[in-house]
């Protein structure tokens, strides 16, 4: 035991040494707008998946109490013994209307989600072919899963198809985040689904920070690519992010959803989510399609904010959506500057590896509907007081 104590002891001494240590901040309070009390401080908050601004939002809210009261506290067991409630299948049924699939299936949570499929569709015969900079719980779907991976280089329909070009297999999968999560750049969707297709391969995309956001009328990076059901047989999405409350799902075929019902282990043994919270999801789903003057707020920040960093010189990814990272490089310059930031009273975690390849430590920098235009100004007047070391064109 002691042993045991000893070797974690220099395990997080290591981290710490290397300016890997990961702390917590407790917010203590939720304030209207994109603003949080954290140690004391009232911070803007810019590096929140709220992208649309409804986590906060009071009709949503209601939403939740309401299903309380009809529903309880919890789903009290798991969707195949008694937790599918009517609350959780309606939430269902607008998902696969409002992703245009013939079917949707919830998970508590996208890690959830991308186990699942895998799980559920992949085996030791099979090959995954993924983009390198797929999210955390991608990779890790596709290790569980047993089945051969090759990763090939971020964004390139070529590589991808090298990469599906050798060797034997079963069925095969491309699998891609629709919006980079750290990068914030879109996946080359079309030359990702051309490329499957001439392979017979299964284009698998996690939309997680497209959906709602990007695309037409926030129908997601698919709709903006203009691929349906056929081109990408699998889609994932989350409800966490943008739609500003919990869970996650897979919309597609009727015969994925029941072989997911069937195999994904990440469904069948786990209790079902809160029915109250299917009950609020669907209201911020209601909310977040009818209300376009969020996506058309958001699109005006975005470019806002990207004018002003261009013109500070600060170097960023190729990104349109609201996830905007200033790249740093060394883990200990983006701590810094988020501990200056938070500071000046804006909150923006230090993205350090493993989360982003080695030599990319970034300020991972998140634009929401519920920033107002100053509150965007005031962050470019932050970040132009510290020292980045960026080529400020003028001075
Ligand atoms: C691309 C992507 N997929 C999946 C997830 C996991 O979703 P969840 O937070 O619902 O587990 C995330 C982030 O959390 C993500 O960025």
């Amino acid at each position: 035991m002691q042993g045991t104590e000893i070797s974690l002891t220099a395990d997080l001494a290591d981290l710490e040494a290397r300016q890997l240590y990961r702390s917590r901040r407790v917010v203590s309070r939720r304030e209207p707008g994109a603003r949080v009390e954290v140690e004391g401080k009232t911070l803007l908050n810019f590096c929140s998946n709220d992208y649309l601004g409804l986590a906060g939002d009071r009709r949503i809210g209601v939403a939740l109490k309401e299903g309380v009261d009809r529903w309880g506290s919890g789903a009290t067991a798991a969707h195949l013994v008694t937790g599918h409630t009517a609350a959780h299948h309606a939430l269902e049924e607008d998902l696969a209307r409002i992703t245009g699939r013939d079917r949707a299936l919830t998970f508590s949570t996208g890690y959830m989600a991308n186990l699942g499929v895998f799980a559920a569709l992949a085996g030791r015969r099979d090959l995954i072919v993924e983009d390198r900079l797929n999210h955390a719980s991608l990779i890790d779907a596709a290790r569980l899963s047993g089945a051969q991976v090759r990763r090939f280089r971020h964004g390139d329909p070529a590589a991808a198809e090298a990469r599906l070009s050798t060797g034997t297999h079963g069925r095969s999968f491309v699998v891609t985040d629709g919006i980079f999560s750290m990068d914030g750049d879109m996946a080359p969707l079309g030359g990702l689904s051309a490329v499957s297709s001439r392979h017979g391969a299964w284009l698998v995309v996690d939309d997680a920070h497209g959906f709602g956001v990007t695309g037409n009328d926030g129908g997601g990076s698919l709709s903006l690519a203009g691929l349906g059901q056929s081109d990408v047989p699998v889609l994932i999405g989350t409800l966490g992010k943008a739609i500003g409350t919990f869970g996650a799902f897979v919309a597609g075929s009727e015969e994925l959803i029941e072989t997911l019902i069937q195999r994904s282990r990440t469904y069948l043994y786990t209790t079902a989510p809160p029915p109250a919270v299917a009950a609020a999801t669907r209201q911020a789903l209601a909310i977040a399609f009818a209300e376009t003057w969020r996506r058309d707020k958001l699109s005006e920040l975005i470019r806002r904010f990207r004018v002003g960093v261009e013109h500070l010189g600060l170097e960023t990814t190729d990104s349109d959506s609201p996830i905007q990272p200033i790249l740093l490089g060394e883990p200990g310059r983006a701590l810094q500057a988020s501990e200056s930031l938070f500071e000046k009273g804006f909150w923006v975690t230090a993205i350090r590896p493993p989360t982003v390849p080695e030599g990319s430590a970034r300020l991972r920098i998140t634009v929401s509907a519920a920033h107002a235009e100053d509150d965007v100004d005031n962050l470019l007047d932050a970040l132009a007081d510290l020292d980045l070391g960026g080529a400020r064109p003028d001075g």
